[in-house]
């Protein structure tokens, strides 16, 4: 099984995770695509989704499953996306698509996450995969010099504009010990609209693919 083998496998593997009747929060990326792609075959099972970026809800779209605004949904009954890395603990760094804040938003507002990773994902240690923290523009400069004085080597990510207007400062160099803690202060420093950190609502299953199948893990 390759990388991609691994995604699909995991984004059929979460099929079973979508109640019938309900409203799902989907996310996005490259393993979220192939969860949309396999949501599709469900599309008359479900009332709709409501995405974590345009670029899902495009993809909703196209294969005809109706795409909802979060305030016309009450609390979601599941959120299904990717991740970047994860841990055992199922704490996250999510952003390497740039959807992070509505990720964020939309996990929040689910009664349960279920994640999609393919084996390389899962770390002991979490920064090995820069940080990405959605910044307002006017802030750029401040908060990357708050990210130097943690520890952080901030990046900003060159020609892009996330869904809410806003740029993206990838963290390199941190060795997250403590993401709860880290995640809080991040969303401390005055500019940052959020931050990558998935720890204080991390994820509650993960579907890892692996070279011997999808294995299941929870807390
Ligand atoms: C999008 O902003 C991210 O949080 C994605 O969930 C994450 O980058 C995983 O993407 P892939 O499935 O493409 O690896």
């Amino acid at each position: 099984m390759n990388q991609e083998d691994m995604k699909r496998a995991v984004a059929q593997a979460a099929i079973p995770y979508v109640p019938s009747d309900s409203i799902i929060g989907v996310g996005t990326g490259s393993t979220a695509n192939y969860f949309i792609d396999a949501l599709a075959g469900l599309k008359h099972k479900i009332r709709g989704a409501v995405a974590s970026s345009e670029a899902s809800a495009k993809r909703l779209r196209g294969h005809g499953i109706e795409v909802l605004s979060l305030n016309d949904a009450d609390d979601l009954q599941v959120y299904i996306d990717g991740a970047d890395e994860i841990t055992r603990h199922l704490h996250m760094i999510k952003g390497g698509g740039g959807a992070l804040t509505r990720e964020k938003i939309v996990a929040a507002a689910s009664r349960k996450f279920i994640c999609l990773c393919d084996a390389s994902k899962l770390v002991d240690v979490l920064g090995k995969f820069p940080l990405p923290i959605e910044v307002i523009p006017m802030a750029r400069s401040y908060v990357a010099r708050q990210l130097v004085a943690l520890g952080g080597q901030p990046k900003l990510r060159t020609g892009f504009t996330t869904d809410n207007g806003n740029v993206i400062l990838d963290v390199h160099g941190l060795e997250i010990m403590n993401p709860p803690e880290l995640e809080a202060t991040l969303n401390h420093i005055a500019g940052v609209v959020s931050n990558g950190l998935f720890a204080r609502r991390g994820a509650d299953v993960l579907l890892l693919g692996t070279v011997d199948g999808v294995k299941t893990m929870t807390l």
